[in-house]
């Protein structure tokens, strides 16, 4: 089922050798082990507290922080801002994002510091006098950039939940910025990639400008300023002092929308989060204007009257099953969702069990069912998939799930080089015309069409789990459309495959998003004569759209109280722990 190449996605070329031994390891491991018997942890594991993170600068930040006595929401604090220097594809103070919690004594909740639409904002803002959607006026520069959250989200948290003084979480952060971020092969790549467009956006008087390839260094000198303004004057400094004025400046002068007032009455709002058992597990997921914690309730429950454990592991059967579900959640979620401050969710009807099975009354293993035969049949969507997570567990055993974004990769690939960071654009999340693509093919329901002041739908899924009534996984991913499925079959790999939570992390993931009808499999994770199998039974399948599904970054808490972290070899992300 993984055929030894398939590994080698993962692991670079100079590496395949010892690649090739940890995937026989892995091969001997799953075969040696059944669901009675725990996984044997293949992870980095620790005793005591654990952040996991796309760079190992941001989760050592977020570990410093705790081992300085500070709390997971302390460490959150670190870690999200550590990401902005040190991943900034999509680490931000210019986006956005939701954090789910349980705290130790079992109270759970969620935060939404999503960006907001600014008030000038109309739903027709990106059509021409004809009605048709521009090109790039909402995925580039600055007519993209939705009010960003990430700040007062942050600082929200550490109001509420944080234990040390905003000065002394933010001090590593500085001294990461002052210091500078050794670029990685991947990330001299990706910078690579985007250089024109960040060229064009930001003119040749930027940063950005002068390229640079791995082992270089990244210094960020304006970062360092506006961190230090934020240190000492708090969350307002972003939103009424000085660097809002400046930011606000800085994207009219570029034609955008978000003025000092769209930053002044900008708010984090605390949400319910979504909760839902699945077996003697419990899961907290997000809760709109996210779809994740929704699509993955629904994924969940569709399936549970099935015996999937016993399929095996990436089984025809387990897949079949799977994409049927996430055919028939998808397309409820392109449907109904969208930000609940402005559009009613009927979250009764689809969160209820009967509705679910009804949902699933026509599945059969003998033949694929047809998305159009599934309603409603109207929508599709493509998100980007560049957005981020980071899981943290505590000594104290608080857990903080979080995914934040950008949205495309460098956001609208506007930099303010006066501030030092770059900018979203979030408004490309919004159905720009419902019903039809954008240039991305992402076609959205009236739901999530543009309104001032409402937050666009988000795919994110910052989850926690519960088995037996204590904490047992923390766990995202960015991917887009992608973070739900790539979610929930890590939670599934562990819970029914009984993999480590490094093999959950590790292991090929498959997508389907009810439309376009055809089920994505990472590139070489799935065999040929396994494909033939879904094939047979009329499942088209697409291996070009996507190069990996996911980059989850995950812990799991062990029998003993150990903690074992997933750390997704598909980028340069890392567990740091003690
Ligand atoms: N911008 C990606 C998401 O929110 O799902």
């Amino acid at each position: 089922m993984f055929p030894i190449k398939s590994f080698h996605t993962f692991f670079p070329k100079g590496d395949k050798i010892v690649g090739k031994r940890i995937f026989l390891l892995f091969l001997v491991l799953l075969s040696i082990q059944c669901k009675e018997s725990p996984a044997i942890p293949t992870g980095l594991v620790t005793e005591e507290a654990m952040v996991v993170s796309a760079r190992e600068e941001a989760s050592a930040i977020g570990v410093e922080i705790m081992k300085k006595g500070g709390n997971a929401f302390d460490a959150m604090v670190g870690t999200e801002l550590a990401l902005a220097v040190a991943y900034p594809f999509a680490g931000n103070l210019g986006g956005g994002g939701f954090m789910v919690y349980r705290k130790n004594n079992g109270d759970v909740g969620a935060i939404d510091y999503r960006e907001k639409a600014p008030l000038s904002a109309s739903k027709d803002m990106y059509l021409d006098s004809l009605g048709n959607v521009i090109p790039g006026m909402s995925t580039k520069g600055a007519t993209a950039v939705g009010v960003p959250g990430t700040i007062a989200g942050i600082f929200e948290v550490h109001d509420k939940f944080g234990s040390l003084p905003i000065k002394d979480i933010l001090e590593p952060v500085i001294a990461l910025v002052e210091k500078g971020v050794v670029v990685t092969q991947k990330q001299a790549d990706r910078l690579d990639r985007y250089w024109d467009q960040i060229i064009e956006v930001n003119g040749d008087h930027t940063l950005f400008y002068s390229k640079c390839v791995a082992g270089d260094t990244l210094n960020y000198p304006a970062l360092a300023n506006t961190l230090r303004r934020i240190a000492e004057n708090g969350r307002d400094e972003f939103y009424e002092g000085e660097t809002a004025r400046k930011l606000s400046a800085f994207i009219q002068e570029r034609g955008g929308f978000v003025t000092e007032e769209d930053l002044a009455k900008y708010e984090a709002i605390w949400r319910q989060p979504i909760i839902f058992n699945y077996k003697d597990l419990r899961i907290i997921s997000m809760s709109p204007p996210s779809s994740g914690g929704v699509t993955i309730n629904q994924i969940f429950k569709m399936i549970e009257p099935y015996n999937i454990g016993k399929y095996g592991h990436n089984s025809p059967k387990a897949i079949q099953l799977l994409t049927e579900s996430f055919r028939r959640a998808y397309a409820d979620r392109n449907y109904y969702l969208g930000d609940p401050d402005f559009v009613e969710i009927p979250l009764d009807v689809l969160l209820n069990t009967n509705y679910l099975e009804e949902r699933m009354e026509d599945f059969t293993f003998d033949k694929a069912t047809k998305s159009e035969d599934v309603s409603h049949g109207v929508v599709d969507i493509v998100e980007s998939s560049e957005t981020t997570h980071y899981s943290i567990i505590d000594t104290q055993g608080n857990a903080v799930s979080a995914t934040t974004t950008l949205n495309g990769a460098y956001g609208s690939k506007l930099y303010c080089d006066e501030l030092g960071f770059f900018l979203n654009n979030e408004m490309d999340d919004f159905s720009s015309k419902p019903g039809v693509p954008n240039m991305f093919g992402l076609i959205g329901a009236e739901a999530n069409s543009i309104a001032p002041e409402k937050r666009m739908l988000s795919s994110m899924t910052p989850t926690i789990v519960e088995k037996d009534g204590h904490l047992w996984m923390v766990v995202g991913s960015p991917g887009g459309s992608t973070i739900i499925t790539a979610v929930a079959q890590t939670i599934l790999n562990a819970y029914e495959f009984n993999l480590s939570m490094q093999e959950s992390v590790n292991a090929p993931r498959f997508h389907h998003q009810w439309l376009p009808d055809f089920i994505i499999f990472e590139p070489d994770g799935f065999s040929e004569e396994f494909k033939d199998k879904l094939r047979a039974k009329a499942y088209s399948i697409n291996e070009d759209r996507t190069p990996i599904i996911g980059k989850v970054d995950a812990i799991r808490v062990l029998a003993d109280g150990r903690l074992e972290g997933g750390a997704d070899p598909r980028g340069d992300d890392k567990a740091v722990g003690y």
